[in-house]
């Protein structure tokens, strides 16, 4: 713990050796006055992560599960660019995971999941918090050396373990100061110029160039992704030539 807070950038740590989920976990503390910011809450073992659209988030002893919390202050960013942060925790992941993995690619499905090998090995769930809303909690998953053997099938079929592509073995927590420091930068950068996002997100695209089903507002969208642009949103043409931005969704399917 005592490395976490290398860059000292974080001014509350809390270890906690089981949580049912370290998302509420940072929502009810968000809830209690003046708790220093930016507080990192780090699980040994979660009981009942929450992912997005009210899915459920598999983990073992070696999965990563931590949250991050910062408050509005410390962002200085409108609000409404608060969602962007899946894809700069997102960036953040995809550098650390990509050194370990190296020379395995690692890349980003829009817009919160990383993805090693065709499978998803992070996921990113960003939530408002405090009694204004005045918090964000950024919780990310890892499956830094999960045994997806014995996971349910759903997830061993489309999960991945960087044990299985490490040529090393790769111990739950001890790339977490790595992930921590590079949040720090990326959030660093993108406050100043949020569109740089957009170039360094396209790089690691996974769903850029492919045929995609995006379901958005009730409706299918088909098209070709082409990327993001400066406020993070999905760029896809569509059959008609029309190009559109996908604020917000789920990329359903997508071609190889
Ligand atoms: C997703 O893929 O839908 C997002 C998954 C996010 C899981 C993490 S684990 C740590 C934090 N606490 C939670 O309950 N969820 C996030």
């Amino acid at each position: 713990l005592q490395l976490l807070s290398r860059s000292g950038w974080l001014r509350s740590i809390r270890w906690v050796p089981e949580v049912d989920s370290t998302n509420r976990l940072a929502k009810s503390i968000a809830d209690q006055a003046d708790q220093p910011t930016p507080l990192l809450i780090v699980a040994k073992s979660q009981t009942q992560g929450r992912g997005r659209l009210g899915r459920s988030w598999f983990s073992d002893s070696g999965t990563l599960t931590f949250s991050l919390m910062l408050a509005a202050p410390q962002l200085a960013v409108d609000r409404t660019r608060w969602p962007q942060l899946a894809l700069v925790a997102g960036l953040a992941v995809c550098d650390v995971v990509g050194e370990v993995v190296e020379p395995v690619a690692v890349q980003l499905k829009w817009p919160n999941d990383v993805y090693l090998a065709g499978g998803k090995v992070a996921g990113v769930l960003i939530e408002t918090a405090g009694r204004d809303n005045d918090h964000v909690v950024i919780g990310i998953g890892l499956n830094v050396a999960t045994d997806l053997t014995k996971a349910p099938p759903e997830v061993r079929q489309r999960a991945r373990s960087i044990r299985d592509y490490a040529d090393h073995a790769v111990e739950t927590f001890a790339i977490l100061p790595e992930i921590i420091d590079r949040i720090a930068l990326r959030i660093a950068a993108w406050r100043t110029d949020s569109a740089a996002i957009a170039d360094d997100f396209s790089k690691v695209c996974l769903l850029r160039g492919r045929r995609v089903a995006i379901e958005t507002a009730g409706q299918t969208l088909q098209g070709v992704c082409l990327g993001i642009d400066g406020e993070g949103a999905l760029r896809v043409r569509r059959d008609d030539g029309e190009v559109v931005e996908v604020r917000s969704g789920e990329v359903v399917r997508w071609s190889d």
